[in-house]
């Protein structure tokens, strides 16, 4: 007895599914960015508890629409510039609806031969193209956070290898700069590292880490009888993208026997357009890297690419094989589930795949290029309408501007802009003081999309 959909009703809902989809795709500037909803409305509206029978499908979809659609805010419309804005790509989505029809389960080469090896030559394609050197393991994670836990992870087996056994040295300590994103105390958390022992090192006034303070910094621990053992320099930093100086870190790295992470979870697609290659200087160095496709790079949520130069260590810190999952062929091929905490994982690669082989190289690299054009655009006219103050450089595609005058008019305007359903915008501190964040990223967005996003924020400053 077959208890699934049959296959000709999938058929049928598959293609009124396919064609909402294109219709959304087509139509999703009608939608407003962010919903007009309030804390709690959605599960006022549904029901307590499951159904005991099933439903009909037609009635299931119906009620995505009227109930689940209202509360959903469109990161996929071009005109989301809040956090870091990103694109389900068409590709991506016809990928993604694969790997779920195929539901592999990609935790040994065994498990599937397919997810294994195209991730393997999927992310070496993109090693290329982001112009790192040979000789990187590549590994997909689902999120940046998880990558960077790895990395620090990786990090703390090369420094104190009994750690794995007996559990974290109290000495141990990583450093990152005061911008740098909390999923790296966050992974310093997860291992036993402690976040007391993440040393944030002042920043430049640009945003970029103090090397020479960082320098004085692992000084004073190695004279307290402190482990340094991790650094993190980041590539395009969450509040401004600013971009610390990785080959100063990378040497000071060498110097005390360090891991450098680098986290380019934003940028890192930047590194295809060689005009950009000067802001990664040093990231070739580096012990591990993250690069996020699901930012930047047209790929849907979640893809995280990790890099590293030291596969062997990362397998020592991790690998752990049940009887169970031994197979005859472990010498032999990569089993991923050894190259981190997770055992069961999606075949993520497939939709990497399709989008590199159906963009290509230069429209993605046209995209990037067009992105931080209209970034710089943006923060020339705030300078010539003279009531705008611009918070950082604008080394990529967001800008970072407030209204001269308290924090209130700011918070007014972001409040007014988000409400407009027009565009979406998020805010960040900086130097004390308030700023709009304006993120370009979504490879629907026009120059016109652009144009209307700034138009709503006049409007919005008049008022
Ligand atoms: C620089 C940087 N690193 C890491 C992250 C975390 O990314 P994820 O959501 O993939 O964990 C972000 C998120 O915006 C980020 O901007």
């Amino acid at each position: 007895m077959n208890r699934d959909m049959s296959p000709d009703e999938f058929r049928e809902h598959a293609h009124k599914a396919v064609d909402w989809i294109a219709d959304y795709l087509r139509d999703i500037r009608q939608y407003p960015v962010v919903p007009n909803v309030e804390p709690g409305d959605l599960i006022a509206a549904l029901p307590t508890s499951g159904p005991e029978q099933g439903e009909p499908m037609d009635r299931i979809f119906a009620d995505f629409q009227r109930q689940i659609l209202p509360a959903v805010t469109h990161w996929n419309h071009p005109n989301f510039h809040a956090y870091f804005a990103i694109s389900a790509s068409g590709p991506g989505i016809l990928a993604e609806m694969l790997m779920t029809a195929l539901d592999i389960n990609g935790m040994l080469w065994k498990s599937s031969p397919a997810a294994t090896e195209l991730e393997q030559v999927t992310l070496d394609w993109l090693r290329q193209w982001l112009g790192l050197p040979d000789k990187q393991f590549g590994i997909i994670y689902d999120t940046a956070s998880i990558s960077t836990m790895h990395a620090i992870a990786a990090a703390r087996e090369r420094a104190d290898p009994r750690c794995r056994t007996e559990g974290s040295t109290p000495n141990l300590v990583m450093y990152c700069s005061e911008h740098a994103h909390s999923s790296n105390e966050k992974g310093a958390i997860s291992i036993g590292v402690g976040k007391n022992n993440v040393r944030k090192v002042p920043m430049d006034l640009e945003f970029r880490m103090r090397a020479d303070v960082l320098r004085q910094m692992v000084e004073q621990d190695v004279a307290a009888g402190k482990k340094p053992f991790c650094v993190v320099s980041a590539i395009g930093t969450t509040a401004t993208t600013a971009c610390d100086p990785t080959a100063e870190i990378a040497q000071i790295a060498k110097e005390y026997g360090m891991w450098l992470h680098v986290d380019a979870a934003y940028a890192g697609p930047a590194a295809i357009c060689e005009e950009f290659r000067p802001l990664f200087d040093g990231w070739e160095l580096a012990d591990s890297i993250v690069v996020n496709p699901h930012k930047w790079f047209a790929t849907p949520v979640d893809l995280s690419v990790f890099y590293t130069r030291h596969p062997d260590i990362l397998r020592r810190a991790y690998s752990l094989v049940p009887d169970y999952l031994v197979t005859a062929e472990d010498s032999k091929v990569v089993n991923h589930m050894d190259y981190g905490v997770q055992l069961g994982r999606r075949f993520r690669a497939l939709k990497l795949w399709f989008v590199m082989r159906y963009f290509g190289r230069d429209t993605l690299a046209a995209m990037i290029r067009d992105h931080c054009q209209w970034a710089r655009e943006i923060g020339d006219r705030a300078l010539l309408d003279g009531r705008f103050e611009i918070g950082a450089p604008i080394p990529f595609s967001l800008v970072c501007l407030r209204l001269k005058g308290p924090d209130e008019k700011t918070f007014a305007l972001i409040d007014h802009v988000n409400r407009s359903g027009k565009a979406f915008l998020s805010p960040t501190a900086l130097n004390g003081k308030t700023y709009f964040r304006l993120a370009i990223g979504n490879i629907k967005t026009t120059r016109e999309d652009i144009e209307n996003t700034w138009n709503t924020i006049l409007q919005a400053a008049n008022l």
